[in-house]
Order: structure tokens, then C-alpha cells, then sequence
């Protein structure tokens, strides 16, 4: 049975088999969620926010204990989150893509000032 994740900011919507974890379904599909660790749970670096529980498995406690206190905020690690019904989630700003808005943000500010 094939259920739909929704990306944010995007909004980009695919359709996966039901079980298949958020990193593998943004791989299939060309969304781009940063890894180092390949889905060993050890990166911490495929942080994504779930807009809501449902359409997500359940946290396991290794998750839990790896997020430390993030899970109140809906946060979750897509390579140990598997899609169980219609699911949307967001992705973090690029740390990279932010700084350089940030940075392109004040120069525009400082401009004004001319
Ligand atoms: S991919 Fe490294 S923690 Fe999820």
C-alpha cells in the first residue's frame, strides 16, 4: 500500500510504500536531507519537524534518547522515522543556504542606509 509524505518548505508530495523511512522516501524522490552517517542514527543531521504524529511510526527510545528533549518541538530523524499514513514534515534551512541569506539580508539593510 503506497501512503503520501508532503515536504516543506516545497511542498513537494510523493507517494512510497507504507513503512519506507522519511530519508529514503526524500532520497527516491530527489529531496534533499543532509546525512553523514548513511541512516545509522548517529549523525544527527537528517532533522526534520513533523507537522503531526499521525502518518509516522511511534518514536523508539533510541530516537528519543538521541533528540534529547527535541521531540516536544516535533522533531524527528527522518532515517528512524517511518511513514505509516499521510504524513507531512519540514526540512531545515541549509546551514550554508542560511548564512548566506543572513548575510545577503544585512548587506541589503546596510544599502539602504546609503
Ligand atoms: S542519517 Fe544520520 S542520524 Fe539520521
Amino acid at each position: 500500500m503506497n501512503v503520501d509524505i508532503t515536504f516543506l518548505p516545497s511542498g513537494r508530495k510523493v507517494s512510497v510504500r507504507q513503512g519506507t523511512s522519511v530519508l529514503d522516501a526524500a532520497r527516491r524522490h530527489g529531496v534533499p536531507v543532509r546525512t553523514r552517517c548513511d541512516g545509522k542514527a548517529s549523525c544527527l543531521m537528517c532533522k526534520v519537524v513533523a507537522h503531526s504524529s499521525s502518518g509516522l511510526s511511534p518514536m523508539q527510545d533510541m530516537e528519543r534518547r538521541k533528540l534529547a528533549g527535541l521531540e516536544a518541538e516535533g522533531t524527528r530523524l527522518a532515517c528512524q522515522t517511518r511513514i505509516t499514513g499521510k504524513a507531512v514534515v519540514e526540512l531545515p534551512e541549509d546551514p550554508l543556504r542560511a548564512a548566506v541569506r543572513k548575510q545577503l539580508m544585512r548587506q541589503a539593510e546596510e544599502d539602504k542606509l546609503w
